[in-house]
């Protein structure tokens, strides 16, 4: 049984610091803070994550035979109540570094079906999460469909529901998020929402 407490991930997906995602991110995680959640942001584009070698040793116990940053960002997923992830479009899906990241994650698919161990529940107790996409695109009216299915698939892995998104098109360099003062609400008010819960969930 966990300590009820809503614990916030916001994973910086973006290998430029401090750009559109980020900002958008940093809001998100504001907003989530301002209703009591405790958050915390990972960096992706600063861990050391290889690709997933498709070697199946997952196979055996669920668990990535890969030594690097992956088990630590792993385990910080599985512990959150909310995952949010804030990466922006590149080629119509997410950049290689969080890519990587979310390849490796089909451990914890070969764990749940090959190997049949249940995930648990989040460090409060909750059997399920909520799992929010953050992205943006240069394009006026982006593409944001290929993105969106394979963050689908990466909250599935990890028994995130896909709770919520902020897609954001028509914005390309570095800061150009900060000219749309309705969109960065748009991130708090949805942080807010997020780390809202209905308590009875907790322990089922
Ligand atoms: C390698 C690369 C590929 C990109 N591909 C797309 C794309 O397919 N569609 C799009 O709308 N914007 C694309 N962009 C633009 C970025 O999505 C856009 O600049 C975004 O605001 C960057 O977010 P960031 O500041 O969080 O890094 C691409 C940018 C780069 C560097």
């Amino acid at each position: 049984m966990g300590d009820g407490k809503i614990r916030v991930l916001g994973i910086a997906g973006s290998p430029r610091r401090r750009g559109n995602t980020e900002t958008l991110l940093d809001r998100f995680l504001a907003g989530a803070k301002s209703v009591g959640a405790e958050v915390e942001k990972v960096v992706v584009a600063r861990l050391r994550i290889a690709g997933c070698r498709a070697c199946d040793g997952c196979w055996e116990d669920g668990r990535c035979v890969v030594q690097d940053d992956f088990q630590q960002l792993c385990e910080q997923i599985v512990d959150a109540d909310v995952v949010a992830l804030a990466a922006p479009l590149y080629f119509w899906n997410l950049p290689a570094q969080v890519k990587a990241a979310i390849d490796r994650s089909q451990c914890q698919w070969a764990r749940k079906f090959i190997v049949k161990i249940p995930l648990r529940p989040t460090l409060s107790g909750r059997p399920r999460r909520r799992g929010v996409f953050i992205s943006a695109g240069g394009e006026a009216e982006p593409y944001f469909d290929g993105a969106v299915r394979t963050v689908k698939g990466f909250f599935g892995v990890y028994e995130a529901d896909y709770w919520g998104e902020l897609l954001v098109g028509g914005v390309d360099a570095k800061g150009d998020v900060l000219r749309n003062p309705h969109v960065l609400e748009e991130a708090f008010d949805l942080g807010t929402r997020a780390a809202t819960w209905d308590d009875t969930t907790i322990g089922k």
